[in-house]
């Protein structure tokens, strides 16, 4: 089992290039299944994740091809249309080829997904989805199994008790892609990788309006094609190396980023203190002046993201006072909270709430990660403590972060990966 070690205590300083997006690249690879054709997608990270959807793909019949950070996918022989367990139990978002298959092959087989250490996250928004389009669906042995032979447009509200669902957005969005007539969807996530991937239909050929509003409005064809396309930066990826600056008292500019997608996190960065400095496609932030506690609520987008959640909680401990988190989203989402403790943090959960009482002197330890931004996390707190830290079970990190090690080792941090 692989390990990373970290020697705390340097201010990161430089520039890291942002990799694609990996909740973008996802759904997008799976809409490919969409129409038989051949697809060439750029920016696409180096992920466990894209390798777990590779393979899915290739165990549906298609062909996938990398070269360098491109793609070719080949869905002309796809003809299967069951995601087993052995690929869904290793990747919850397998469950996105659910509404492609169904939109191809009227009808779908899939692994109903488990519950994961950031809490139980049910699909029934998702399906829902599918069964207002006009699918059957059933539940055999652990499988989903949707089927129709003719899917039709209506209006779908997709909210649920946590507000919008990403990937229940994004199945609903392929399957009435092929339906016959107008599908409305309401409470749709605004959350640029469901926009990109909404950017990513059109191009095919779909017709879809009201992308990044809560109103989505799509009109099925069956006029779709093969395209190239280019993914859209990682938010979170750059959220988190923005992170790492502001931490280790530091300064990070993270380039080939959309500015806008993080909105809400640079926001808390300044009203902590920070100092924001932005171009086109590049951010850097770093600490100017007293800083001040914060208090935070996580959101659907345009809100604070879940997925910063924990990168951030990290950055809290360094802050004077009691800084509030609050989890919107995923109301257990605090796994990284007890291990946080054994490096010294001092944090208070309550419910949906943490508080950070600061500033604490982090000190090394060995941790364990829980969950993929969990372990980007306690590699934050890493570089923050004094002595060293040992993050364990990291192959969650590999999910989500394109060599992680490498690119803060050139922003200067003593970071390194061990065998067990
Ligand atoms: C996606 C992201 C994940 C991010 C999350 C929220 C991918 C691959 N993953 O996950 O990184 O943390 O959005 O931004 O894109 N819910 C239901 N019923 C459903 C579906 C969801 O109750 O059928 C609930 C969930 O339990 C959660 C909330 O809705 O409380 C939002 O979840 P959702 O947006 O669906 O998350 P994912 O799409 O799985």
């Amino acid at each position: 089992m692989k390990k990373i070690v970290v020697e705390g205590g340097v201010s990161l300083k430089g520039e890291v290039q942002i990799s694609g997006s990996k909740n973008a690249v996802l759904p997008i690879m799976a809409a490919t299944i969409l129409c038989p054709d051949i697809y060439r997608i750029s920016r696409i990270p180096d992920l466990r994740d894209v390798r777990t959807m590779s393979s899915l793909l290739e165990i549906l019949g298609a062909r996938v091809e990398s070269k360098g950070d491109t793609f070719i996918i080949d869905t002309r022989d796809v003809n299967k249309w069951e995601a087993p367990y052995e690929v869904v139990s290793t990747m919850r978002a397998s469950v996105c080829v659910l509404g492609p298959l169904l939109a191809r092959f009227g009808r779908a087989k899939v692994s109903y997904p488990g519950g994961c250490v950031i809490g139980t996250r049910p699909i029934d928004l998702h399906l829902k989805g599918m069964r207002m389009l006009g699918a059957q669906v059933s539940m055999e042995d652990g499988y989903v199994y949707v089927k129709s032979s003719h899917l039709k447009g209506r209006r779908i509200y997709l909210g649920g008790a946590f507000g919008p669902t990403v990937l229940g957005t994004a199945n609903v969005m392929m399957a009435a892609v092929k339906a016959e007539g107008e599908t409305i969807i309401e409470n749709a996530a605004c959350e640029p990788e469901v926009v990109d991937l909404g950017n990513f239909l059109v191009k095919m050929g779909a017709d879809i309006k009201g992308l990044g509003s809560p109103t989505i409005t799509i009109r099925g064809t069956c006029d779709l094609r093969g395209v190239d396309y280019r993914v859209i930066p990682d938010r979170i990826e750059a959220g988190t190396y923005i992170l790492a600056g502001v931490i280790t008292g530091g300064e990070v500019r993270v380039k080939d980023v959309v500015p806008a997608h993080l909105s809400s996190f640079l926001d808390a960065l300044s009203t902590t203190g920070c100092k924001i400095e932005e171009g086109e496609d590049w951010v850097m932030a770093f600490r100017e002046g007293n800083p001040l506690p914060l208090q935070i609520t996580t959101l659907p987008y345009p809100g604070f993201p879940t997925d910063l959640q924990a990168q951030m909680t990290v950055y809290l401990t360094t802050l004077p006072g009691i800084s509030i988190v609050q989890e919107r989203v995923f109301p257990d989402r605090f796994m990284h909270v007890a291990e946080l403790l054994r490096m010294g943090a001092k944090i208070m959960r309550e419910g949906p709430k943490a508080f950070v009482m600061g500033p604490t002197q982090l000190i090394g330890a060995p941790v364990m990660a829980s969950d993929l931004r969990a372990s980007a996390a306690l590699v934050l707190a890493g570089l923050k403590a004094r002595g060293k830290t040992v993050i364990n079970r990291i192959y969650h990190i590999d999910r989500g972060y394109e060599g992680i090690e490498k690119k803060l080792s050139l922003l200067g941090a003593k970071i390194r990966r061990e065998e067990e």
